[in-house]
């Protein structure tokens, strides 16, 4: 039996990145590091805020990038190359994916999630994981859960409300449990409930373990325990990084039996199942990576992910138009966040050179503006752009977020781009209206000029070879595919959550409940600038003959896409139902499933997407269950989430529970039990025949009120229920 000293040391780190050995249990020392779109190996001095210099890696899109391409077999291929390289520099698990949901664009981390919507962000993660796993190396899903956002995002009390938790919130987090089994999941650090998520035993053990049937490890985020023995009740595994004193808190808690040694060996044992898996991984493996082979893929990947947000058909551009570059993100590209997920590229594609490459020759260009703090700027940098520009057929405007504007840690406090670009933009439209402008940004941005450019391309942050694909997509190399996973709002107070961001020292209330992204403008009825699943192609589509049939326990979606237009292009199909009439609270529409297609011009395919019964389901708060309600749902199929092409309905079986009528039970719950529906309109005498608005002033009235006013006595009326009820079981 392994000393308990040594069991506990397994609870939590050796140091900043690995899990210490035990050697008289044949457990290694085990390398655990960020993450998630690449391998963040810092040999020098440790942080987990991305100071310190970490060895050459592939840097994959980001989250918000890899994403807009909804392509999960893409993800599986990114999974894998990182799985290579995880193996190459000796990692066992990597600290990715983040999952949380894009609850405001505000939130200074959302390049590192993928949706506001549960479905294609626990989708995507799910693909990723698998890939990385496959390879034998662990994943950890984060950040669980409820944080979204970074402010005070080490104590804030996330408090949201129990159906929104788990429709909105958790969901994705299920998903990816229930399809990949990551091998360990990142507790967040902000409180759900009242509870800081590392104790909380709801979530971490009720929730994550005895629903969802995960089998890892849970790992803390860095420092998101305030105290060992509470987190290891709860369900903790693994305290990141070491804290020594925590250590021997167990070990005092445990000679005070306030802790069961059975607790500190079902993590043990879980950490020693992980590492031991990890090493035998790293066990023998090469200890090189084929970086020009990763750089392609990375290119590869990134190509669709760009989003071509608007376009009056500039694009694609001719090798022949004369163009002139604007804005340093051209020459100096934004390809990814700050923070812990700061990978050190082994290469890097910056979009001026791939465009001169690309026509053959040099093309003007002018910074304009810098785009990270310290940068020196010429003090006729502005006006050198607008001259730059002014000469050109067509400008090439590179906007977005310098690294400063957005970073884990911290929230935007408005999503505009900054102001010396807006104006410069505005100087240039004055010199010449031909203009494209490039965007690079790791979550939406206000676009009020949307209207007044040409097109619009969104950059997104894509990674390090994402200055080759923007020139691709712009002269058409590459037909775009991307669409947007987040709406892109008109106003920062038009985004549900407006007044409930970023709350304050007595936590923050997610006073929007279901109502995230899309699924509250549409309730809402508000334009936006772009709406979730929005992206344009060189090519059009067409959509026809929606069949929509039962089987298998859910519905089979299958619609016939062609490729009206003169290119081969990708569509991203998306899948969108809702439940006409219904007992609850119901948003208007939510993404059910998505497939691509890729189509020559002139070719037609069928697309099929399977919805499960189950993913229709709502969180019953009266049942604290999924439940499926029976009836008839809309089926809407589209290019996005506002450009809905084909729609019919379909009869769903449903599974609600038995609901006895009670003397709480009002009215029009009683007049809709036919067997009942009688009993009650007698109780309510001459009314039923009566007004109209009496009638429906009635129906809210609890039956133990209408009985009362009835003068019968309440024992008769109970009984009257029981049989009524007894009829219907
Ligand atoms: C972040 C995690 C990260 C960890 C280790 C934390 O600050 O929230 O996402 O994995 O640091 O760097």
């Amino acid at each position: 039996m392994v000393d308990v000293q040594a069991r506990i040391s397994l609870t939590g780190g050796s140091d900043f990145w690995h899990t210490p050995a035990v050697p008289e249990a044949g457990i290694p020392e085990l390398m655990w590091t960020d993450g998630p779109h690449g391998v963040r190996k810092q040999t020098g001095s440790s942080d987990h805020v991305g100071i310190n210099a970490s060895e050459p890696a592939t840097c994959f899109p980001p989250a918000v990038g890899l994403a807009s391409s909804w392509n999960p077999d893409a993800l599986t291929e990114v999974g894998v190359a990182l799985g290579e390289e995880c193996r190459a520099l000796g990692v066992g698990v990597l600290l990715g994916p983040g999952l949380n949901i894009k609850r405001s664009p505000l939130c200074g981390r959302n390049f590192e999630y993928f949706s506001e919507d549960p479905l294609v962000a626990g989708e995507l993660a799910a693909a990723l994981v698998r890939g990385i796993q496959s390879q034998g190396i662990g994943t950890s899903v984060k950040h669980f859960a409820a944080n979204n956002q970074e402010t005070d995002r080490m104590r804030r009390d996330s408090q949201v409300d129990e159906r929104t938790l788990r429709e909105i919130y958790l969901r994705g987090f299920g998903r990816v449990v229930l399809t990949a089994q990551p091998w360990t999941i990142m507790c967040s650090y902000n409180k759900v409930n009242g509870t800081f998520a590392s104790e909380n035993h709801w979530l971490l053990t009720e929730v994550l373990r005895d629903e969802w049937g995960f089998e890892g490890v849970v790992v803390s985020d860095w420092g998101a325990v305030w105290d060992r023995v509470r987190a290891l009740k709860a369900g903790l595994d693994l305290e990141m990084p070491a804290n020594r004193s925590h250590a021997e808190a167990v070990a005092t808690a445990l000679a005070a039996g306030e802790i069961d040694e059975a607790t500190i060996d079902q993590a043990f044992g879980r950490v020693e199942a992980i590492v031991k898996r990890a090493a035998a991984s790293l066990d023998g493996a090469p200890d090189s990576f084929d970086v020009d082979a990763h750089h392609e893929l990375a290119r590869r990947i990134a190509r669709e992910c760009v989003v071509l947000l608007s376009n009056d058909g500039v694009l694609p551009l001719a090798p022949d138009v004369s163009v002139a570059v604007v804005g340093e993100f051209a020459r100096t590209p934004r390809y990814q966040g700050a923070g812990s997920s700061r990978v050190n590229p082994t290469r890097l594609d910056n979009a001026l050179a791939a465009i001169r490459e690309l026509v053959g020759h040099d093309v003007p260009f002018a910074p304009g503006f810098t785009t990270a703090a310290g940068q020196e700027l010429s003090p006729t940098a502005h006006e050198d752009a607008v001259a730059v520009a002014r000469d050109a057929d067509v400008v090439l405007a590179f906007l977005g977020l310098g690294e400063n504007h957005e970073s884990e840690g911290y929230d935007r406090d408005n999503a505009d781009l900054p102001a010396e670009q807006l104006a410069l933009l505005d100087d240039i439209l004055a010199v010449n209206p031909n203009v494209v402008v490039v965007l690079s940004n790791g979550s939406s941005v206000l676009l009020p000029f949307a209207d007044r450019v040409r097109a619009v391309v969104e950059g997104w942050l894509l990674g390090q070879g994402g200055g080759r694909a923007i020139a691709d997509v712009l002269y058409g190399a590459v037909n775009p595919s991307g669409k947007i996973t987040e709406t892109i709002p008109r106003r920062l107070q038009d985004t549900p959550s407006y007044l409930n961001f970023p709350g304050d020292d007595t936590g923050v209330r997610y006073g929007e409940g279901l109502f995230v992204g899309y699924r509250g403008y549409d309730a809402s009825g508000i334009e936006v600038a772009f709406p979730f699943g929005h992206g344009l192609s060189y090519t059009t589509f067409a959509y026809s003959d929606l069949s929509l049939t039962v089987a298998d326990g859910g519905v089979r979606v299958a619609l016939t896409v062609a490729n009206t237009g003169a290119r081969a292009g990708r569509e991203v199909v998306q899948v969108y139902a809702s439940i006409g009439a219904s007992r609850v609270t119901r948003v208007p529409r939510e993404l059910k499933g998505f497939a691509s297609v890729t189509l020559e011009p002139g070719a037609s395919g069928r697309v099929e997407v399977f919805v499960p019964s189950s993913e229709l389901a709502y969180w019953s708060v009266a049942d604290h269950a999924w439940v499926v309600e029976g009836g008839d749902y809309t089926v809407e199929v589209g290019s996005s989430s506002r450009d809905l092409r084909l729609s019919g309905t379909v009869a769903v079986a449903g599974n609600e529970p038995f609901r006895p009528l009670t003397l709480g039970s009002t009215v029009a719950e009683g007049m809709a039990v036919p067997a009942f529906a009688e009993i009650v309109a007698k109780l309510a005498g001459d009314i039923f025949t009566g007004d109209p608005d009496l009638i429906r002033m009635m129906e809210s009235m609890p039956l133990a009120a209408l009985v009362g006013f009835s003068g019968q006595r309440q024992s008769e009326f109970e009984e009257l229920l029981a049989q009524v009820n007894a009829a219907r079981a």
